[in-house]
Order: structure tokens, then C-alpha cells, then sequence
């Protein structure tokens, strides 16, 4: 199985989705990029499972150890630096193969070397897979917020494998059907009027998902990713409707931030930032109990508890206006309203207290 899915924004670029053997990957990758001088930026697990295979080595490799805390200034730097030892030229190009992170932070990279190079992802977790590699987000955190700075910048090609899942643990796996089913509650809301179907396709094939059947699993990145696409081919630097992909995500930044980025996977924190709003927009009559009740099913049937809050009100609100959803005195939130549709809310401290 191959697909070729188009991004049609300035840049145009492909996602090519396959399950195909990773010595096939290794051809696509180093004929797009012949003639090109290459840095790889690889997680660390990843570099130790798949050097052989990419012919990956310490002259051409940046090895980023694992984990969101090193999506920080000190990698970036380094990474900065290590294409510089290379000599690196604006006609180069820095190849991310790893997670979330590894993508965030070489993306980042990639567009302010030299003013931007080229650069290409090959997500290797599911949650980068169905969202983060796809869409030209960057970014690298700081203490006092995640992703502070960041730039849109979009890549030359992404490359989903989904045999990267075979080595994939729970943990990371889980983490990423955290961003699957923040995609469920709001897939209404990126294409009106085109019947979809994650969420009903998400209760009904749990056990397949669990069992990782392929099928299955690749379905479900085709759907997000056509989801994303069509956000952000609308909206490519989040001025609007981009924003909804947000969803879930004020509370779990905040969670992140203040945990230190050690005790949560992004998709964790997202599924719990799920449970905070559709809480939210259950009490404030924006979604019926029935479709209340249903959604939390579906996060439940997926192994998610929601959990008692561990940290101040007065903290976590303080974390929540440093991010850059925050809008002047307002903290920004996405908020479902409907069937499987979101829209923007600015809330009050007051406001959020209240509901903490
Ligand atoms: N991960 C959300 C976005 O790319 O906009």
C-alpha cells in the first residue's frame, strides 16, 4: 500500500503514507533529497533501532534523547551548530525521523538556519503521524510555556511508514490516540456538509486499534490527515479556523508546563484538557447529555480515566495565560458545541476557576 496525499499551500508538498519495507523508505528519502547534503535529527530510540537501515553515523546525525524536555533552546542550539559543522547550505536539507519532538525541534531548526532550509518528516509515533508532522508548525518550548518559539514553516515532504509502529511502546501509542480522538470531536467542523465518520469508526474499532491491525490503523491516519489538510489548507497560519485543532489543548499545555513536561505524554495531557471541556460544555447546556455521555464513552473505551486535578487553580490559570491562546485578560479555549463541531471561546479566570 502506497498513498500519495497532496498539501496544496504556497509550497506544495506530498505525504506519501505506506506500509512498504523501510529499505524502500530509505530509497524514497535519499531520492528526494538527491544531491543534497544531509542532517538527520533522530530520537534516540529511534537512532538505535534503525541506524543500520537510514545509514545513519555520528557525522551525519544529531541524536536528540528522548522526551518533550529536550524540545528545549540548549537542542536547538546544538542542532544549529552541528549543520553548521557540516557546512551546511541554504540548498541543504535536515531530515527529521523521530516523534513529535524530533520534528518540533528540527522543523524549528531547519527554518531559521540560514534564514530556512529545506527539510523532511518522517514521523515514527502515531501522534506525529496523524498530526504534528503534518501542517508546518515548529517550535521548541520554554520553561514558562510550551511551544513559545515557533515558527509556520512548511516541510518538503513527510513520509508516514506505519511500520515505525511495530516498535512503538503503549505508552507512545496511547499517546497518540489521544490526538485521534481530539480529531473525532471535531471533524464536523473542518470540512461542512462531507459526511465523516472517525468517531463512529473510532467506538465501533476499538479492538482492531488496540490489536494495531494495519488496516485499521492506516485508515484512521488517512482521516486525520485529510482533517488536517483541509484545516490548514484553509487556514495555514492559525489566524481562525486552525485554531480548533487546538481543542483540549489549553488545559493540557497548562498540565505540561507546570508538570515540567515529565509526567504526561502530549496525548495524555490532550485527553484530560478533553474531559476538562466537554465537562465544561456539558454544564453550560452547548452539547446534550447524550453526546456527553458518548464522548466520555469513547475516551473511557480507550483506556482514558479522567483525573482529580493535582495542582493549584491559581497555577494552573497563571500557566494557561501564558500561552500564546491566551487573548489579552482571556484565556482561549475550544469548546464542542455540537455533534462533532467545536468553536472558540475566550473565558474569564473567573470563568475557568469556577470550572477547575
Ligand atoms: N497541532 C495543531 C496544529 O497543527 O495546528
Amino acid at each position: 500500500m502506497r498513498q500519495t496525499l497532496n498539501v496544496h499551500l504556497n509550497k506544495e508538498y506530498k505525504i506519501i503514507l505506506s506500509d512498504e519495507s523501510l529499505e524502500t523508505l530509505q530509497e524514497d528519502i535519499f531520492e528526494s533529497s538527491q544531491g543534497q547534503k544531509k542532517l538527520f535529527v533522530v530520537s534516540e530510540k529511534v537512532f538505535k533501532l534503525y541506524k543500520k537501515i537510514f545509514r545513519l553515523n555520528k557525522e551525519n546525525t544529531f541524536i536528540l534523547p528522548d522526551g518533550e524536555k529536550e524540545k528545549n533552546i540548549k537542542n536547538y542550539l546544538a542542532i544549529i551548530q552541528k549543520a553548521g559543522s557540516m557546512n551546511l547550505t541554504r540548498d541543504d536539507v535536515i531530515i527529521a525521523l523521530g516523534g513529535g519532538v524530533t520534528g518540533d525541534i528540527a522543523g524549528f531548526a531547519a527554518s531559521t538556519y540560514m534564514r530556512g532550509i529545506d527539510y523532511i518528516q518522517i514521523p515514527t509515533t502515531l501522534l506525529s503521524m496523524v498530526d504534528s508532522s503534518v501542517g508546518g508548525k515548529t517550535a521548541i518550548d520554554l520553561k514558562e510555556a510550551k511551544n513559545l518559539i515557533g515558527t509556520f514553516y512548511q516541510p518538503k515532504a513527510v513520509f508516514i511508514n506505519i511500520n515505525f509502529l511495530k516498535t512503538l511502546d503503549n505508552r507512545q501509542f496511547r499517546s497518540g490516540l489521544g490526538e485521534i480522538l481530539k480529531y473525532a470531536l471535531l471533524e464536523e467542523s473542518c470540512k461542512e456538509g462531507q459526511g465523516l465518520y472517525l468517531f463512529e469508526y473510532l467506538t465501533l474499532g476499538c479492538e482492531k486499534v488496540f490489536d494495531k491491525d494495519p488496516l485499521t490503523i492506516t485508515r484512521i491516519i488517512e482521516h486525520c490527515l485529510n482533517l488536517k489538510i483541509s484545516i490548514v489548507t484553509q487556514d495555514e497560519k492559525e489566524y481562525g479556523l486552525r485554531r480548533i485543532l487546538n481543542l483540549g489543548h489549553t488545559y493540557a499545555h497548562a498540565l505540561e508546563t507546570i508538570s515540567k513536561y515529565r509526567k504526561y505524554t502530549h496525548g495524555e495531557a490532550v485527553v484530560q484538557g478533553l474531559f476538562f471541556i466537554l465537562k465544561y460544555a456539558y454544564s453550560k447546556k452547548l452539547i446534550t447529555y447524550s453526546y456527553y455521555r458518548l464522548s466520555t464513552e469513547l475516551l473511557d473505551k480507550y483506556g482514558f480515566k479522567e483525573e482529580l486535578l493535582k495542582y493549584s487553580k491559581d497555577e494552573l490559570i497563571s500557566v494557561m495565560k501564558q500561552d500564546k491562546k491566551a487573548a489579552q485578560d482571556k484565556i482561549r479555549f475550544i469548546v464542542p458545541y455540537d455533534r462533532k463541531r467545536v468553536k472558540e471561546v475566550l473565558l474569564s479566570e473567573d470563568e475557568v476557576y469556577e470550572m477547575l
